[in-house]
Order: structure tokens, then C-alpha cells, then sequence
């Protein structure tokens, strides 16, 4: 959750990042979000004790675990990544005495929502400035053509209301590939009498599909259809979350630009619905190499060793859009070390992320000198070559912990420092960024600005 001071949300850390540096080593990030957050809800909903290790420590996926002990689940945890949840049965969650205050996590409030909207009590909920301001019709529309009672305030956005309701089936064609959307429903669904179908219009991640499975949940996932009938029940199991491929890409763009970096990331989930950044970076002329695959918890794994190449600007095929949507905040920092331009289209998505990461990113890649056109689907970015480094100065990371991360690493190819402003939130899911960092061979100084 966003450290609160008297009701105020903190904006005052700022990264003071050495230009040049390396990234050597081997690195473990943190557990993958997604899978870290519908660990705990699933977890929560099944019948026995579900055992979960590398599970993401960061702010978000802690705010869906501490919403689940709002509604009374016993949650042993986490320690080094490890979770014990005592399920309570899909009908056993208790209401909470208070708001489920959901901080940052976009996720945690629109898979909620769905979760939610078919249980015998109400629920309000909320979270931090920057959530308050994002789109939440997406669900609560789909949801109230089920039968949900659900209200949003003016605007479309949180607090979510929700008041109890029959739940019917749904077959929705969704209007955007959005993974959140698409699991919001599959959750109402376990609380409907009938089948339901979800229609995505792009495949996007599918670890709520995957997970139920794991859980004995029985449901069809063909092509770009979920099909899922309600009233089962899930066992319960042990979940091996893989490292976060989102928190890994920061660090295989930054071996990737850095002339004689040579880096082995460990565990790192490589699902096909996920590995958009990889596509992109070996169309780019990136060199990664996957030294071992295998399989952990229904998920494919792999370590993955990256090595400096010179890169080149591509046209993003728009097909690899919803596989990247989280990376595209350091995709940018690579196309501004690449020779020649790149072009990102059909990403609109990005205005409404944590902030508007297309404006961000332009405002910060603007401050170190390189030339770009904004779109409102996406970005121009010409590249300043391999052999010329970005400029230095003040960049506003908005308090997005990716813009904040993207930044740091372009300091690895700037000709000077570089100051990146409101980085609190980076903990929501990388906790531990800054250590890991200075390890693989960067100097970067925190501070608190006085506010
Ligand atoms: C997520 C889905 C994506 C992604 C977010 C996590 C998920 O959001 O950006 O960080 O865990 O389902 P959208 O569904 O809005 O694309």
C-alpha cells in the first residue's frame, strides 16, 4: 500500500542515478505480480491450505493479501517469499468491518470487483490517488449485465460500491484486451448458476485460466475463448510463482544497451501471453538466450542469459501489444539507445496505467534529448544511435513505478546523472530494485526531498 502520513500519500523519494555503470551477475527479481495476487484470491476461495513460495513481497500484491484477512482468512505470512493461506471455501469469506483499501493495484480492485459481486454481503472499494482515477466502467458495465449492483463514483471510477445480487451468466465480447477484465468476469462466474463465455479480442494474460486449473476448477480456454460454468469448488495446492518477466525486462533492456554487460536472470516466467518484451527486443536485435526452460506451478520458466547488442528501431507489430503492455516504459528507453526509429501503435492502453505512460515517458525522454512524436495510440522514438548517449537531468517518474525503473536504467547510456522524482511506489512491485541495481553495477543515491 502507498505509505500514508496524517491521510497524505508520500511523493518524496528521489533516485539519484550515476550515469554509465554495468549490469554483471546473476539476478533473481521478485515473484511475478499477477500470479502473486490470484495466489491469495484463489488460495483464499479453496477448499484446504494453500502453500505459495516466491511470492511477490511488493505493496500491490500485499494489498490483495491484506484484503482477503479483511474478510477473515487466515494468512501465515509471507516470510522469504513464503505464504501459507487457510482457505475458507468459495462461499466462506466473511465482510469486512471496513473499506478494502487497495492502494495502488489496479489489479487487486478490478479482480475484486468481480469476486465480489455474486458474495451475500456488501463491500466498498478504494485506494490511492492515482487508482481513484482510473477506469473502472470496464468492469462494473460487463458485471451489471450480469445482474451486479454495483456503483462507481461520478466519472466512472473508485470507490466501487457492491451490494449483493443473483449473479446470471454472461457472454461477453470484450472491446479491449485487458487481462484484468477478463479475470473480473471468470471470477463472478464461479458465483453463477450456469456457463459463461468470455471473448478476448487479443490474446492477453491467462494465469487466472491457468491457476484454475491448478485449483481443479474446471473451465475451456480455446483460441481466444474462456468457457467456465459456475457452483465447483477448488482444491486447494502449492503454487511456485516464477520471478517476475515485467520486473526482469528493466534488466534485460539495460544488459541489452550497455556495451560488455552480460547478465543471467533466474526463474523467470516466460509465458507466451507475457513474453511480448522478448519478441520485441530480439526483433530489435537484442541477444537473449533461454539457457534452461522447465516448468513451475502450470507456468514456463526459464533462466535467461542477456548479453550487449547493438539494437535497432522496429515497427512494434500491434499483435504484440497486450504481450508487452507493462513493458513499454523501458521498450521506450531501448528505442532511444537503438539506431533509427521506432514505432509503437494501438498501445492507447498506456494513457490509463498507473499514469498516462505514453505522456510520461515522452516528458522524460524529452528531458534527456530524444527526439519523439507523441500519438494517441502510441510514440515515434528516433533513436540516438549506439554510438551517442542520451542527455542527463530532472525526469518525474508521476509516481509509476515503471517510469521510475525505465529511467534508472537509461542512466546506464546518459552523459550524466539522472534525477528521478516521486519513485515511493516502485516497491509496489519491486521491492528491492535499488539493491539489485548496485549489485549488477550502477550507482544510484536515494533521497527524500523535503516536501
Ligand atoms: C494485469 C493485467 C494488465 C497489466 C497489469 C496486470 C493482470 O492490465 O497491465 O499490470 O494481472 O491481470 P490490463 O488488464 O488493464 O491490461
Amino acid at each position: 500500500m502507498q505509505p500514508i502520513i496524517s491521510g497524505k500519500e508520500l511523493h518524496d523519494l528521489v533516485y539519484i542515478v550515476q550515469a554509465g555503470g554495468s549490469l554483471q551477475g546473476s539476478i533473481r527479481v521478485p515473484g511475478d505480480k499477477s500470479i502473486s495476487h490470484r495466489s491469495i484470491m484463489l488460495g483464499s476461495l479453496a477448499d484446504g491450505t494453500t502453500t505459495v513460495e516466491g511470492f511477490l513481497e511488493g505493496e500491490d500484491s500485499l494489498a490483495t493479501l491484506q484484503a482477503f484477512r479483511d474478510m477473515g482468512v487466515v494468512i501465515e505470512g509471507p516470510a522469504n517469499g513464503k505464504v501459507v493461506i487457510n482457505g475458507v471455501g468459495i462461499t466462506g469469506l466473511q465482510p469486512s468491518s471496513k473499506p478494502l483499501y487497495l492502494g495502488n493495484s489496479g489489479t487487486s480492485m478490478r479482480l475484486l470487483a468481480g469476486l465480489l459481486a455474486g458474495q451475500k454481503f456488501s463491500s466498498t472499494l478504494t485506494g490511492d490517488s492515482s487508482l481513484s482515477k482510473r477506469p473502472m466502467k470496464r468492469v462494473a458495465e460487463p458485471l451489471r449485465t450480469m445482474g451486479a449492483n454495483i456503483s462507481l463514483k461520478e466519472g466512472g471510477v473508485a470507490p466501487i460500491e457492491i451490494t449483493p445480487a443473483e449473479l446470471k451468466p454472461i457472454n461477453y465480447v470484450m472491446p479491449v484486451a485487458s487481462a484484468q477484465v477478463k479475470s473480473c468476469l471468470i471470477l463472478a462466474s464461479l458465483y453463477v448458476n450456469g456457463a459463461s463465455s468470455i471473448t478476448e479480442p487479443a490474446p492477453c494474460r491467462d494465469h487466472t485460466e491457468r491457476m484454475l486449473k491448478g485449483f481443479g476448477y474446471p473451465l475451456e480456454a480455446e483460441s481466444n475463448v474462456v468457457r467456465i460454468q459456475g457452483g465447483g469448488r477448488l482444491k486447494a495446492c502449492h503454487i511456485d510463482v516464477p520471478a517476475d518477466i515485467s520486473s526482469a525486462a528493466f534488466f534485460m533492456v539495460g544488459a541489452s544497451i550497455c556495451p560488455g554487460a552480460d547478465l543471467i536472470l533466474k526463474h523467470v516466467g516466460i509465458n507466451p501471453t507475457r513474453i511480448g518484451v522478448i519478441n520485441i527486443l530480439r526483433q530489435m536485435g537484442a541477444n537473449l538466450e533461454f539457457l534452461r526452460e522447465y516448468e513451475a506451478g502450470g507456468e514456463p520458466v526459464a533462466d535467461i542469459r542477456v548479453r550487449y547488442a547493438p539494437l535497432h528501431g522496429i515497427n512494434i507489430p500491434e499483435d504484440q501489444v497486450p504481450l508487452a503492455i507493462d513493458e513499454f516504459p523501458v521498450l521506450f528507453i531501448a528505442a532511444a539507445c537503438a539506431t533509427g526509429e521506432t514505432v509503437l501503435s494501438g498501445a492507447e492502453e498506456l494513457r490509463v496505467k498507473e499514469s498516462d505512460r505514453i505522456q510520461a515517458m515522452a516528458d522524460g525522454l524529452g528531458v534527456l534529448g530524444v527526439t519523439h512524436q507523441v500519438k494517441s495510440d502510441g510514440i515515434v522514438i528516433r533513436g540516438r544511435g549506439v554510438d551517442s548517449l542520451l542527455g542527463n537531468g530532472v525526469v518525474n517518474s508521476h509516481g509509476d513505478h515503471r517510469i521510475a525503473m525505465a529511467f534508472t536504467i537509461a542512466a546506464l547510456r546518459a552523459n550524466g546523472p539522472i534525477t528521478i522524482l516521486d519513485c515511493n511506489n516502485v516497491a509496489t512491485s519491486f521491492p528491492g530494485f535499488v539493491d539489485r541495481i548496485r549489485y549488477g553495477g550502477m550507482v544510484l543515491r536515494e533521497s527524500r526531498q523535503q516536501p
